[in-house]
């Protein structure tokens, strides 16, 4: 059977999930799935490009960079410092990226994706800056090219929230979204309900490991953001800009503001929403929206909400995220699980990367 051949560019704690799982998992995943790889390139800032034709040896890699060692030093391999360069001269069928882009211009993922999906490779992706940043431009970009661009891992960390919405709600019409979207304001807030004022609650997650050092881009909302300008893309298929986003964090509640939310049956969450809107301020349905008949905006909103316990999404606690889509008919469909980890964001990977095995045709 052809392998398919992968590209994977960086190789920390996501890009290393991921290759120790195709090898781990070789002999079942073709099985299951009949889905052989080969990994022809790998790379990281400090190592650049490196490259076999044949298919690099996963358990030598992670040795490799185990203990601590230029990846260069890989027998057989063709070297390049320049990772675009190298990624361009050397391509392949699949990209899958997992570099740590930033949410300010999306590098260096933004670069590698779109140049991999204009030489007509797929790519999976776990990078929130580039989808966010660029998401309906590398989406439209990889429609022209005839390849899939996946990025399960962007929204709930590999929690299956956009192949629920492409494949298992394949035919509904989304119309509005609600989520918490990221684990470690959650826990805070979680604390907070439990009585502790933001200071307190924040020193603890920082003390589990839960919160950054620097915690801005998570209390301040930059992460929650992101997901929803992806969201705005990849569901809505409509272009957002990070201040077309009402944005408010989390770092001004106070003690009594949740005491006094608790006292009146509800709970404090930070919740992301989009939901399409006539230029009145009425919600309109996806159906109305796409007629043209009316002119519509994607609302999207990041802020602390008090919901009533009645909803569902009040009683998400600590790390979990959920996600709640509202479409066109009455029901709507929660999903609910992880929103960060190694093992998530990987799995995320690799799911998109079986769904684009799937769809390529096979040589025997
Ligand atoms: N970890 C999670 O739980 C998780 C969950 C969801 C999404 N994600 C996202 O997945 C991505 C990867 O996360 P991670 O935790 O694996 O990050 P990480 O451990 O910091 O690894 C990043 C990798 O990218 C490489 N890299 C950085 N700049 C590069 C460049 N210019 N060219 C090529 N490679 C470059 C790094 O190389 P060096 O080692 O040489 O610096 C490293 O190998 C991030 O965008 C992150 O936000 C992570």
């Amino acid at each position: 059977m052809k392998p398919l051949r992968l590209a994977l560019l960086g190789f920390g704690t996501v890009g290393q999930w991921l290759a120790e799982a195709l090898h781990t998992q070789r002999a079942w995943l073709q099985h299951e799935y009949g889905m052989v790889v080969a990994i022809i390139s790998v790379a990281t800032a400090h190592d650049g490009l490196i490259y076999q034709s044949d298919g690099l040896d996963i358990p030598t890699l992670l040795d490799l960079v185990a203990t601590r060692q230029p990846l260069s030093t890989h027998r057989k391999v063709t070297h390049w410092t320049n990772v675009l360069e190298g990624l361009q001269a050397t391509g392949g069928d699949v990209l899958a990226e997992a570099t740590g882009a930033t949410l300010r211009n999306g590098e260096p993922g933004l670069s590698y994706i779109r140049a991999a999906l204009s030489q007509g490779m797929h790519v999976v992706t776990s990078s929130k800056g580039p989808m966010a940043l660029a998401g309906l431009e590398l989406l439209s970009l990889a429609q022209a090219q005839g390849v899939q661009l996946r990025m399960e891992s962007t929204v709930m960390s590999g929690t299956p929230v956009l192949s629920t919405i492409r494949e298992g709600m394949a035919g509904t019409r989304i119309r509005a979204i609600r989520g918490i979207l990221n684990g470690t304001v959650n826990s805070i807030l979680s604390a907070m309900a439990t009585g502790r004022d933001y200071a307190e609650a924040l020193a603890q997650a920082q003390a589990q490991g839960y919160a950054e050092a620097d915690p801005t881009d998570d209390v301040e909302g930059d992460d929650t953001v992101a997901k929803t300008l992806i969201l705005a893309a990849a569901v809505f298929g409509r272009a957002l800009a990070p201040e077309q986003v009402e944005r408010c964090g989390v770092t001004t509640l106070t003690r009594e503001q949740v005491q006094q939310a608790d006292a009146l049956g509800k709970r404090i969450k930070h919740v992301a929403s989009l939901r399409l809107l006539a230029t009145d301020g009425t919600e309109v349905s996806r159906a109305t929206a796409e007629d043209g008949a009316v002119p519509t905006f994607l609302e999207a909103r990041v802020e602390p909400v008090a919901l009533p316990l009645g909803d569902p999404l009040a009683r998400i606690d600590g790390l979990l995220n959920a996600i709640a889509i509202q479409t066109d008919t009455p029901a709507s469909v929660m999903v609910i699980g992880p929103g960060a980890g190694r093992f998530q964001a990987g799995q995320g990977m690799l799911a998109d990367l079986i769904a684009i095995a799937k769809s390529v045709p096979k040589t025997v």
